[in-house]
């Protein structure tokens, strides 16, 4: 009954709302982006063209030093994953909504980083490309993008997941050799892997995270130049607290009561601030829906919700306290970008 109800809910609030998505770019134009305008040019390019379009001036200096200090790891986070750390290939259970959630996850970042990279090897697309799977849980995303050929370590603080993780890939021969997992922290696999990887992956990750500098101050260390980013998030808006905590976690149970905290929810604008701050321009933001009554995801015009991000690292560093973009004063009204 709830089901039904929330469902007419969501999707009427979504087909009166005027929320547009700006920056889902076509994949010609993608295509085109990567491969003759990755350079510290056209980050600054993007940069100051997202500045424009966001109608205030600031200045943003390159914050690729991350202090000792610095860890993603909240143990409260650890301790709530610890607790379902058998669960993940439970098709019916706790995880359900990330397993079919692999069906548009996995073409986006399959296609986008064939955008970048071109086809390597025909039904193995994404063979020689590696690819670190962040917080990989069970290993429900890196286990497909392995069996599209890429070389997927998967990393997670929980080492019981892992374990989950490496029993589950062990039983697919085509896996064996192909997918790794490892109990550490990104920060911790950052002080060995320097640009080791084509494209790191945060899939419903980033919001369980103490901090989010390290983070991503780490990916843009642990990434080859012009590799890419892809995060998939929860949005801070009022419809992401009714329908992803209020609705899912207490009316429908489709994942455990106390998963999420809402003040750990990010917007695309400031996710997209974040991450260009580190060296990233932002390819493109896709706005994600689930669907409870037919337990499936499907990409929407809003990213009110969820939403999908692909950023690529920009190929040239900048000198330590170089800026990123020049500040101007573009306080220009009625310019700001409208993500939701
Ligand atoms: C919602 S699950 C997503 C799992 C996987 N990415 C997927 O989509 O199937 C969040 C995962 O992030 C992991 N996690 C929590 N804190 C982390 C941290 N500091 N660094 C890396 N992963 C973390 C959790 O253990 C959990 O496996």
């Amino acid at each position: 009954m709830y089901y039904k109800k929330l469902a007419g809910l969501a999707f009427g609030l979504l087909a009166e709302s005027k929320f547009k998505c700006p920056l889902t770019r076509g994949a010609s134009s993608r295509v085109n982006a990567v491969r003759s305008v990755c350079s510290w040019t056209v980050c600054l390019h993007h940069r100051q063209k997202n500045q424009l379009s966001e109608g205030f001036s600031r200045r943003l200096t390159c914050r690729n030093v991350r202090t000792v200090s610095q860890t993603t790891l909240d143990p409260n986070e650890v301790r709530k994953f610890q607790a379902m750390a058998s669960k993940w290939w439970d098709l019916q259970g706790e995880f359900a909504a990330l397993h079919s959630m692999n069906d548009l996850r996995v073409p986006f970042i399959r296609d986008n980083l064939l955008n970048v990279h071109g086809i390597q090897e025909l039904g193995k697309p994404l063979a020689g490309l590696r690819i670190l799977d962040v917080g990989c849980g069970g290993g429900v995303l890196s286990e497909p993008l392995g069996r599209l050929g890429a070389d997927v370590l998967g990393i997670d603080p929980v080492e019981d997941s892992v374990r989950t993780a490496e029993l589950h890939s062990s039983y697919d021969p085509d896996l064996r050799e192909r997918v790794r997992y490892q109990a550490c922290t990104l920060e911790e696999l950052a002080e060995e892997e320097v640009e080791g990887f084509h494209a790191v992956v945060a899939s419903e990750v980033v919001e369980h995270l103490a901090d989010l500098d390290a983070f991503a101050s780490c990916c843009q260390q642990v990434l080859k130049p012009g590799g890419s980013l892809f995060i998939t998030t929860i949005n801070k808006t009022n419809l992401s607290y009714v329908f992803g905590i209020v609705a899912a976690e207490q009316l429908l149970r489709i994942v455990p009561s106390g998963t999420h905290d809402w003040e750990k929810f990010m917007s695309p604008e400031d996710l997209e601030r974040l991450v260009e701050s580190f060296g990233f321009y932002v390819e493109a933001i896709r706005g994600m829906m689930y669907n409870p009554l037919r337990g499936a995801w499907s990409w929407q015009q809003s990213t009110a919700i969820n939403y999908a991000l692909h950023a690529i690292k920009c190929k040239e560093e900048p000198q330590p306290g170089q800026v990123w973009a020049e500040s101007k004063n573009l306080d220009e009204p009625g310019q700001a970008t409208n993500y939701s």
